[in-house]
């Protein structure tokens, strides 16, 4: 390890979007080639909610890989209304499913299926808190009434902490934090609950999307928030904390779906992930804490062993490009035309 040369255990990535088709085609290796593993969202149209669509995804995504290419696509169930325990458990001890991914009904992408009303599936949580299967929350409540800013904070109260006090067994992660409400809550709560923290969360706060004009390709949900939420954010990345750890929540759409009269939420983190995460580490004066947050907190708490290989980032100022084209699908990556101070070197 030199000033220069930055040497990690290889990460893994904790929540990501790796979509289908020929978008999957487009986007599944830039995951892959950086991490070893990865929390894979079931929102797909129609979501995955049985033990074979979840199999048939995972052989997908292997499907799309280059050649040789070592990746373990951790694959979740979509929580439904009406979803059927057993199923979930049978897939869980099959080694198909993970964990479950509790979506707030109509809260973001693809979620119409989604959870109406938490009541509606504590015969499935009282069932994986038994099996100890991870459930995985988006946690925004839904009501027209909760200005969009606001519905993090709320849904700690109203929905994650009786959920919790019901289930105190639960091991839940609360995906993508945004506000400093969220790590206070989850620094206060048991070793049951934990974090993940995107890259663009990190780095962007509502400003960066609003101000001197809308920039779509940095809107997604939760959506960014005040700066001292950005800045309670960094603290808790750069802590050592092992409650917060990694989870990109990369999620592309097509430029021409993002630069619209309705722009979809996301942002393409993938290609610049791990070095998203080693600039801004490195700007909290915490490149030695990277290593906890990217590769052993998140297999310490989904129980997990770490994985044995490395990665080798390089200071090595590179450009990040305006756009990354393949077929006719053209996406917009995060950091898109700006100087990234590391670069992950590939072995081949
Ligand atoms: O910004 C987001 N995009 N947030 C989500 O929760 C879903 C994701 C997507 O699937 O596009
Ligand atoms: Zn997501």
């Amino acid at each position: 390890m030199t000033e220069d040369t930055l040497i990690l255990r290889r990460p893994d990535d904790w929540h990501v979007h790796l979509r289908d088709g020929a978008m999957l085609g487009q986007v599944a290796d830039a995951t892959a080639r950086q991490f070893a593993r990865a929390i894979v969202m079931p929102n797909l149209a129609p979501p995955i909610t049985t033990m074979q669509a979840g199999a048939a995804y995972r052989e997908r995504i292997l499907a799309a890989l280059p050649e040789g290419r070592v990746f373990t696509p951790l694959m979740t169930a979509y929580l439904t209304d009406d979803i059927d325990p057993d199923e979930v458990e049978r897939g869980f001890r099959q080694g198909v499913f993970t964990a479950c991914k509790l979506y707030p009904r109509n809260a973001t992408t693809n979620s119409t299926h989604g959870v109406s009303d938490i009541a509606n599936i504590y015969p499935m949580l009282e069932r994986m808190q038994t099996i100890g299967m991870p459930l995985l929350v988006h946690g925004e409540v839904v009501s027209a009434d909760i200005d969009i800013f606001d519905r993090e904070a709320v849904f700690l109260e109203r929905v994650l902490r009786p959920m919790m006090d019901d289930m105190p067994g639960l091991r839940v992660v609360l995906e993508h934090i945004t506000t400093r409400d969220s790590v206070e809550f989850v620094q206060a709560a048991g070793d049951t609950l934990a974090a993940t923290i995107t890259a663009h969360h990190l780095r962007i706060d509502r400003n960066d999307i609003l101000a001197g004009g809308i920039r779509p390709h940095v809107y997604c949900l939760p959506v960014a928030k005040r700066r001292f939420h950005r800045e309670a954010l960094r603290k808790a990345a750069v802590s050592g904390n092992p409650k917060f750890f990694l989870g990109t929540d990369t999620a592309p759409h097509r430029r021409g779906d993002k630069e619209s009269v309705c722009g979809c939420a996301g942002v393409y983190s993938a290609p610049v992930a791990i070095e998203s995460y080693a600039q801004t580490f490195e700007e909290e004066g915490a490149l030695g804490k990277l290593e906890g947050f990217a590769s052993e907190f998140g297999p310490r708490f989904y129980r997990l062993p770490l994985n044995k290989d490395a990665i080798t980032l390089k200071r090595q100022p590179t450009r990040v490009p305006e756009s990354i084209v393949s077929g006719d699908i053209e996406i917009v990556p995060f950091h898109a035309g700006e100087m990234m101070s590391w670069r992950m070197v590939d072995e081949v």
